[in-house]
């Protein structure tokens, strides 16, 4: 069976700057992936790439996604808002943002469910945990980030899509808000089958709620697989990096303390691998070879030395 999305060498650039170098992604239906990696590794991008929502200023240099088989890149404007419309949700870290200013929050709903002739609004609310009494008639600004954040994603959920592209849903919600937030994005996704695509700083948060994890460095996907395989038993020496600046057992919230080095800043296709200068194992080639995909146990690494340092990369907890 096809996956639900595959993104291929997906190349973005905005101006001078690439943010996207070659990114490779595969959800399956139902499936629960997180995506990870330092800030400006490429996450955002990746995630707008999905529903064609790049900024104006981006563009597409290269390659492919595709959902449900369908060519996102290359769809005409009704074909795409069809897609987006009957397969895609979105929420972003701005809740306000995905919401519509000027209007209450129970016609904004309704909009949405007149297209699906679904549950009522009272039931969209619920369902988030919002009592319809006190939230339908409201204007997005009168509610808290946590409640605005429920609205959106009843919003997002409405329609029941098949895939929902999460990017940082709560990084502007206090802890225990984002724990319950967080709750009702998977166990909505659950009920209804939906994949989910995390765009996230929270390792340990991903590593508790995902079935898969997508490691992004230098807008590349450079390690991908199993949860517990990717931060148990990494195959790339970023991921390995990386979990061990924030191990899985950190309280919830935690965000990543920074590999040592800098990450790079890309004006145009990295020559070798992205990591190389940050990297304790590179070799010659390392800075002037990019790495293909190589299959370890259960993930894929684009390292060339992930074979050869199977078991080596330790997680220091
Ligand atoms: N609208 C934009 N205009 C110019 N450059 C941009 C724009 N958006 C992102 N970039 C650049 O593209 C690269 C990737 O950014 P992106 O926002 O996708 O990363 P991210 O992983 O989501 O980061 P963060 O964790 O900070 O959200 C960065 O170098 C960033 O500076
Ligand atoms: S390709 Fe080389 S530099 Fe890059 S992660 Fe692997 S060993 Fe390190
Ligand atoms: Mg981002």
């Amino acid at each position: 069976m096809n996956p639900l999305l595959e993104v291929d060498g997906l190349v973005v650039d905005y101006g001078r700057a690439r943010a996207l170098d070659g990114a490779d992604l595969r959800v399956a239906a139902g499936q629960t992936v997180g995506v990870v990696g330092e800030s400006g590794s490429g996450k955002s991008t990746l995630g707008a790439a999905i529903g064609r929502l790049l900024p104006r200023q981006a563009r597409v240099e290269a390659g492919e996604v595709r959902v449900a088989g369908e060519r996102v890149l290359a769809l005409r404007p009704a074909e795409l808002r069809r897609l987006r419309r009957s397969r895609l949700g979105f929420v972003f870290q701005d809740p306000i943002a995905s919401l519509d200013p000027t209007m209450r929050v129970g016609r904004q709903l309704r909009l949405v469910l007149g297209r699906t002739g679904r549950d009522d609004v009272a039931a969209q609310l619920a369902r988030v945990g919002l009592d319809a009494d006190r939230v339908a008639s409201a204007y997005p600004h009168q509610l808290s980030g946590g409640m605005a954040q429920r609205v959106a994603i009843a919003l997002a959920m409405a329609a029941s899509p098949e895939l929902l592209v999460a990017d940082e849903p709560t990084a502007s919600l206090d802890a225990q808000v984002r724990e319950k937030v967080l709750d009702v994005v998977f166990a909505l996704a659950a009920g209804a089958g939906t994949s989910i695509v995390w765009l996230s700083h929270d390792l340990p948060a991903v590593a508790r709620r995902c079935d898969r994890v997508a490691v992004m460095y230098g807008g590349r996907v450079v390690e991908s697989g199993p949860a517990a395989a990717v931060l148990g038993a990494p195959a790339h020496p970023y991921t390995a990096a990386l979990a061990a600046s924030a191990p899985a057992a950190a309280p919830p919230g935690v965000r990543l303390r920074p590999v040592p080095g800098r990450p790079p800043v890309l004006t145009g296709p990295s020559p070798g691998c992205a990591f190389e200068p940050r990297c304790p194992f590179a070799e010659e080639r390392c800075a002037v070879e990019r790495p293909a995909p190589v299959r370890v146990g259960e993930q894929d690494a684009l390292c060339h030395r992930a074979a050869d340092l199977t078991g080596e990369l330790e997680v220091v907890a």
